[in-house]
């Protein structure tokens, strides 16, 4: 059994599909992982770490997708539209493909993919049960947005987020607003929090409620039915025109006293909705 682990080439990914551990587990149990020169580097990982742990690596990618008898990336067809239509070509009857493949946003890469015969896995769409945590690409992802997204508004902000009393003054904490508190809305709320901002948070599903408190913040209340919010496995539903221009008609009051918004708002299999338009930021301070 062959892995195969390409570099990855969409623009800006820095990430890496198998760290040196994971390549010795697969070794240990009897696989050959050939990799592509480099393919760990910008994850921190050098060839050798890899080397050292039974890796072997090829300049040549086209030889990985040839020769793998299962192929694994971070961004996979769909995922990444940049440069894929080389690799697809080496795909084959057989062969597994695993990676973030985007397939309710890319269905034709999807169809591309299963006209080679080849099979994919998306690890966006594994199920988010129990059993299947280990594998929840999106949690663990989606929790580091939301911290990132806060220290990156931190640093543009002009504003200090906690506050400090000092012998020449007080500067009050900045307020911080989070839209949409799935799992990167929430660990931005606790992020915010732990920073000393004054957070405050909105969801359309009421269940979230109770988790905006529990990170230390406060919800948004507002005046809109949201009990259909909810679809199955706690995911939002995809709201109506209507519905979103009564939020941002309700929430303009609410922006216009934040020193900083991070929206999250995410409908899965959907456009994300638009949640502040542009006379709502004209209105900040
Ligand atoms: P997501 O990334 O699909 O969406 C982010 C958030 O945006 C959601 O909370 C959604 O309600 C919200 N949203 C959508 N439209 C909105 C609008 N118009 N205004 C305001 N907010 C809006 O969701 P995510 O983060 O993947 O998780 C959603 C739910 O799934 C959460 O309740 C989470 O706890 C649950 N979950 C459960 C897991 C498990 O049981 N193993 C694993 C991961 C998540």
């Amino acid at each position: 059994m062959i892995i195969g682990i390409p570099s990855e080439i969409k623009t800006g990914e820095v990430r890496v599909a198998m760290v040196p551990s994971n390549v010795e587990a697969m070794v240990s149990k009897g696989a050959k992982v050939l990799m592509q020169t480099g393919a760990g580097a910008n994850a921190g990982y050098l060839d050798a770490e890899y080397e050292a742990v039974g890796a072997t690596f090829t300049d040549d990618r086209a030889e990985i997708f040839a020769t793998a008898d299962i192929v694994i990336q971070v961004q996979s067809f769909g995922s990444n539209n940049e440069n894929s239509d080389s690799d697809l070509g080496h795909l084959r009857a057989g062969q597994l493909v695993i990676g973030m493949m985007d397939p309710l946003a890319s269905p034709a890469a999807a169809k591309s993919v299963a006209a080679t015969g080849a099979s994919a896995l998306a690890l966006e769409l594994v199920p988010r049960i129990s059993r299947a945590q280990s594998m929840d690409v999106l949690s663990s992802m989606a929790t580091l947005a939301g911290y990132k997204a806060v220290l990156m508004a931190a640093s543009a902000s002009p504003r200090i987020f906690p506050m400090l009393m000092t012998a020449a003054g007080t500067l009050a904490p900045a307020r911080v607003l989070i839209m949409g508190v799935g799992v990167a809305g929430l660990q931005a709320c606790a992020t915010a929090k732990r920073l000393g901002a004054v957070v405050e948070a909105y969801d359309v599903r009421p269940a979230a409620r109770e988790q905006i408190i529990s990170v230390g913040a406060k919800p948004v209340e507002l005046d809109l039915d949201t009990g259909e919010s909810e679809g199955s496995g706690g995911y939002a539903k995809q709201q109506g025109e209507e519905f979103l221009a009564r939020q941002r008609e309700l929430m303009t009051a609410v922006v216009a006293q934040q020193d900083v918004i991070i929206t999250t708002a995410a409908v899965p299999g959907a456009k994300s909705p638009i949640l502040v338009a542009e006379d709502m930021v004209v209105a900040m301070k």
